[in-house]
């Protein structure tokens, strides 16, 4: 049976991972900026993640959500103590675009109301409510453009205005910082203000940390660099490090009822040890000073490249802007010099997206490289 032909594929075959390398089918190393899509967060077959689910899968790997898991209090007390964000309660589920699903349609129970303010390039998933916030009509099918959804421009403060004081808007959904899109950000003062404007018209102000969440920023989440109490934040990608398991947060007056959300899967014994062994390790290996450290030597670095236009992001969610498409350069970086990177919708930006215990050495080898091909 054929799969389904829905990636564009680089013959590449990776077979084994070991910190940012992975190794193909013929032995030949890879460095890793690319992380699976930012979802590689303390390496590849990091010691403390394998010994956890190793371990958890001789005892029981799964069990269903209608009995005591004590793995997903453990998971969540974690989760609220290296977060700081104290107070919200977990749901966990498996997926980035089933966290933003669960948070879309907690939003719209609380407030009773239907329509969601979404950004310009921001995405969120592919699944019915998630794609229909997501900003690509390709990936939007009849059944989910039904969904009530307005697309307004970052940092457009008197749209979001306009919108929220209509009357009808039980959720804002934003990406702190934009990651298919191209890593954009908006001011301090919209995202604030959103905040405020949520709070003011009984809409649900939801934070899409899928991506950014984790540390990649160079803060557990990247909201908070900001002054923003979000009621519900959605996280998955750096969560298992590969393992599929995803989140809500979510804000105390947001009331819990039997039945309003539920999964088979969701929150089972191994994820939650697979999830538990990445948070001990960012704890333990102070990962998140390790995405600042090497976050500005990065940075310093790129400064140096005069082909390099812009430098986005922030933490080890980075973008490099060329004033070229970036195709053939990724191409490049990856059968010449064995260095895999993104790309966004943006098509002249180059993505890193590496571990989180990622070395500045490991850096030096990739701009070496990127040199080598500029020149
Ligand atoms: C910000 C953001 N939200 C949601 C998603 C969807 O996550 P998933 O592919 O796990 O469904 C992604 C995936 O790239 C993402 O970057």
């Amino acid at each position: 049976m054929p799969l389904f032909d829905v990636y564009p594929l680089y013959n590449v075959t990776p077979v084994s991972g070991k910190g940012a390398y992975v190794y193909d089918d013929n032995g030949t190393e890879y460095l890793d900026l690319y992380g699976g899509h930012a979802v590689i967060s303390i390496g590849h077959a990091h010691p403390n993640y394998t010994k956890a689910i190793t371990e958890q899968v001789n005892k029981l790997g799964f069990y269903s959500n209608a009995i005591q898991n004590p793995l997903q209090v453990e998971l969540a007390n974690k989760i609220e103590a290296l977060s700081g964000c104290e107070g919200y309660n977990l749901f966990l589920c498996n997926s980035g675009a089933e966290a933003n699903e669960n948070a879309l349609k907690l939003a719209s129970f609380k407030t009773g109301k239907e329509r969601v303010v979404a950004f310009k390039n921001g995405f969120h998933g592919r699944t019915s409510a998630a794609v229909a916030a997501t900003d690509n009509k390709n990936i939007i099918a009849p059944i989910n453009a039904q969904q009530k959804v307005t697309i307004l421009e970052l940092n457009d403060i008197l749209g979001v205005k306009t919108e929220l004081e209509k009357g009808d808007v039980c959720a804002v959904i934003i990406e702190f910082i934009q990651g298919v899109g191209g890593l954009d950000q908006a001011t301090a003062d919209f995202y604030e203000q959103v905040f405020a404007l949520c709070k003011a018209n009984n809409t649900m102000f939801i934070a899409d940390e899928v991506q950014s969440g984790y540390g990649r920023s160079g803060k557990f989440f990247a909201f908070q660099y900001y002054n923003v109490t979000p009621d519900i934040i959605s996280i998955a990608k750096g969560m298992g490090n590969g393992f599929p398991i995803g989140g809500v947060l979510i804000h105390p007056d947001i009331e819990a009822k039997y039945g309003m959300l539920g999964t088979t899967f969701g929150g089972n014994h191994l994820a939650c040890a697979a999830g538990l062994s990445v948070l001990n390790t960012i704890e333990d290996e102070a990962l998140i000073d390790n995405v600042n450290e090497v976050s500005e030597y990065f940075i310093s670095e790129a400064k140096t490249i005069p082909q390099i236009k812009n430098i986005k992001g922030r933490g080890l969610m980075l973008g490099l802007e060329f004033d070229f498409e970036v195709g053939e350069l990724r191409k490049k970086l990856i059968y010449e010099h064995h260095i895999f990177t993104g790309g966004a919708s943006n098509k002249k930006l180059l993505r890193i997206l590496p571990p989180l215990n990622i070395s500045k050495a490991q850096i030096d080898v990739f701009f070496k490289a990127l040199k080598a091909v500029l020149n």
